[in-house]
């Protein structure tokens, strides 16, 4: 690997720190590295102790730099936490030409002006995502490029920070020795690889249930329609086995991967695990059951705001394309039936849905989706990094050449 383009994203989460490369070969995305590291300097997706998170940084970045041999330079980095906001904000200008036809800069320059929502000064917009355009008055525009009018409008989806946060992210990279050529809220990069162009367009809901967060993506028509990020993850099962059983919290963690079930009615009464085949310092048994109801509750809390969160955007029950899970959490044994009940949709756990070569078969551990997703956002958007000795002059016509590939694959 010496002269290919390549994309790099770096998923910094509650529990791990993940590195995905990749580029194009033969018209596949081809992923040729993949590097993962527990980080315990995250708290519910925001970094709390840069020394730690950089020290995972490093760690999972090696792993992947070695898998392919290509030094990485820069990365796309995802962002998440509960300070992440999503605010509807809408855009209006004048058309610039005389003959009142609508240029590219036009519709760049309404965007630009939705991003202009009231000063925060403690927060940074990450994406301003144009959802449909309005012309003189006529509604429903997907693209006004060409059209003729006077006044221009947008409505948008600002997708806001907490400032700390983010410079709290850039730190840890800069520290690791990394450029940030994009920084994209998670979910959004996730959903470029988990869900297809038909979901989206039908209408789905991606949720990923991480460590110490759960966050969704809402799609319709092809478009964002909400999203967010709760503070509860998988780590609160966590959590709560240790305080129920009264364990630590390794075993804790060990007994929810290898007997966790999401629904207590599908275990036998009698089912019982003894504490010390794990731990020895552990005496006594726990029975599978209760464990199950331990886990329920939790799952119960988690499915029912997001419910709540569906309600309130009238769509509670009616994404055809139904609900997609990802993220370490979703791996819980019975966890899509029991999704399926609550939000009263169809459920399945998230495969990738981009032609993929190389590692892929890591990328089936939703572990990954997050940083894969990112290192196809950085191809898309044409942030890729090229190794040093190729000419500079030739990036532009790479960056448009790896573009104008991906959009065959790109939902
Ligand atoms: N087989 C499994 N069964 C149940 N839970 C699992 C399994 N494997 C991993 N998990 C849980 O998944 C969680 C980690 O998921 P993930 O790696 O997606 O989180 P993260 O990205 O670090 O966190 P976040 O996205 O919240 O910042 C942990 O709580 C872990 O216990
Ligand atoms: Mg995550």
């Amino acid at each position: 690997m010496s002269k290919k383009l390549f994309s790099v994203g770096l998923d910094i989460g509650s529990s791990k720190v993940s590195v995905c490369i990749g580029t194009v070969s033969d018209g596949n995305i081809d992923i040729l590295g993949l590097g993962k590291a527990t980080c315990n300097g995250v708290r519910k997706g925001v970094v709390v102790d840069v020394e730690e998170t950089v020290t995972a940084v490093s760690t999972a970045l090696e792993e992947a730099e070695r898998m392919c041999d290509c030094p990485v330079e820069s990365v796309v980095v995802g962002i998440g936490g509960p300070h992440i906001e999503s605010t509807i904000s809408r855009g209006v200008i004048a058309v610039s030409k005389n003959d009142g036809e609508i240029s590219e800069a036009d519709a760049m320059r309404v965007i630009e002006a939705a991003r202009a929502v009231p000063n925060q000064p403690n927060r940074e917009v990450l994406h301003v995502i144009p959802k449909t355009f309005t012309v003189d008055g006529q509604v429903g525009i997907a693209d006004p490029v060409g059209m003729s009018g006077i006044r221009l409008e947008v409505d948008t989806n600002v997708i806001s920070g907490s400032l700390a946060a983010i410079k709290n992210v850039s730190r840890c990279a800069s520290q690791a020795g990394l450029a940030i050529s994009d920084m994209v809220f998670s979910p959004l990069a996730t959903s470029k690889i988990m869900l297809s162009k038909q979901q989206k367009e039908i209408g789905s809901i991606l949720i990923d249930i991480g460590a110490g967060t759960t966050s969704y993506t809402v799609f319709e028509e092809g478009e964002l329609v909400h999203c967010g990020v709760l503070s509860i993850g998988s780590g609160h099962i966590t959590n709560d086995i240790a305080i129920g059983l009264r364990t630590n919290i390794n075993l804790a963690e060990i007994i929810k991967i290898k007997y966790g079930y999401a629904s207590p009615e599908k275990i036998d009464d009698k089912e019982e695990i003894d504490l010390s085949t794990f731990d020895k310092s552990e005496t006594g048994t726990a029975s599978v059951k209760y464990i199950a109801e331990i886990i329920e509750a939790r799952l119960n809390e988690i499915f029912i705001l997001i419910r709540d969160q569906l309600r309130e955007i009238n769509r509670e029950g009616m994404l055809p394309a139904g609900v997609i899970l990802t993220g370490g959490g979703a791996k819980l044994e019975g966890m899509a039936e029991m999704v399926k009940d609550i939000l009263r949709l169809p459920t399945q756990i998230g495969k990738p849905i981009l032609p993929l070569t190389g590692v892929v078969d890591n990328l089936n551990d939703p572990v990954y989706a997050t940083s894969a997703g990112l290192m196809v956002w950085g191809i898309e958007s044409g942030n890729v990094s090229v190794p040093k000795k190729m000419a500079v002059p030739e990036l532009g016509g790479m960056v448009g050449k790896v573009r104008n590939i991906f959009k065959k694959f790109l939902p």
